[in-house]
């Protein structure tokens, strides 16, 4: 399937399309969009320092490898990414041959061993919230005592909701700030070091503006770290309700 095709003839099947047929479909694309966030920038530099030389580190829903799992590698950390789309792995495990990629669904995957950090930029927008928040709950179970989750959403209180992104229609779930706060504290039992709300503006016209939470957020016990400092301290900066899926929500539930 090219890019801008039908995936897979998901629309002719009347089906959502899948997140392995949308991010088949995009490949590349994907990275032109999105692949300098500063943000997401911000949030690889954190984590980097703060984790020792050689530490294990999964990226969920790794994409076409760059920047995360490209950065986390260079840096000197045994890097695993994992995604659901063919596409995406095989972009990745040519453009970062330092890291080994897995093409596997989050909901699927077992680990070997425990994960000094894991990261989970933006993989889980087309699951349901219930598969989201399942999903989570295992990527922090996954970590060691004192491991770091360092993850990403679009913050948006929608259900099954038809949102057009990158020129498709696709369904998407997600939750409020506070929601997936709550989620990270509550469900997962993390602490919380670090969220911030920022407004991401594209470059072009690939994709449109839109709002990202990031938070930083580590398993209690071990030896790490101890208290953060004020970069790592807990905070919210950013804009509020700027844009999002909720205003451009076309379909489906919206509200909790
Ligand atoms: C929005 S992209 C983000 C890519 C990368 N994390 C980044 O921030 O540059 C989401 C990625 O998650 C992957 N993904 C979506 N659902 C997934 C699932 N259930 N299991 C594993 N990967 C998934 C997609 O294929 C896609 O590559």
């Amino acid at each position: 399937m090219g890019e801008g095709g039908d995936p897979a003839g998901a629309a002719d099947a009347g089906r959502p399309v899948s997140a392995a047929e949308l991010f088949d479909g995009l490949g590349i694309t994907y990275e032109e969009a999105f692949g300098r966030l500063p943000a997401q920038s911000d949030a690889v530099d954190w984590l980097a320092a703060r984790l020792a030389p050689g530490s294990r580190v999964l990226d969920v829903g790794s994409g076409t490898g760059r920047p995360v799992a490209e950065r986390l590698a260079d840096a000197g950390f045994e890097v695993t990414g994992i995604d659901v789309s063919r596409v995406m792995v095989e972009l990745a495990r040519a453009q970062v041959p330092k890291a080994r990629f897995e093409q596997c669904d989050v909901r699927d995957f077992t680990p070997e061993g425990g994960f000094d950090a894991v990261c989970s930029f933006f993989p889980l927008l087309m699951m349901t919230r219930a598969e989201a928040s399942a999903a989570l709950r295992r990527m922090a179970g996954w970590l060691v005592p004192g491991g770091y989750l360092v993850s990403a959403t679009v913050p948006a209180d929608v259900e099954d909701a038809e949102v057009e992104w990158m020129g498709r229609r696709v369904r998407v779930s997600s939750c409020s700030t506070d929601a997936y706060l709550r989620l990270l504290r509550e469900d997962c039992n993390l602490e919380v070091l670090h969220h911030s709300v920022s407004l991401f503006l594209p470059d072009g016209d690939l994709a449109a503006p839109e709002e990202h939470l990031f938070c930083y957020a580590r398993r209690r016990g071990g030896g790490a770290a101890g208290s953060e400092g004020a970069a790592g301290s807990e905070g919210a900066a950013g804009s509020e309700g700027a844009a999002g899926w909720g205003g451009r929500e076309t379909r489906g539930r919206v509200g909790q």
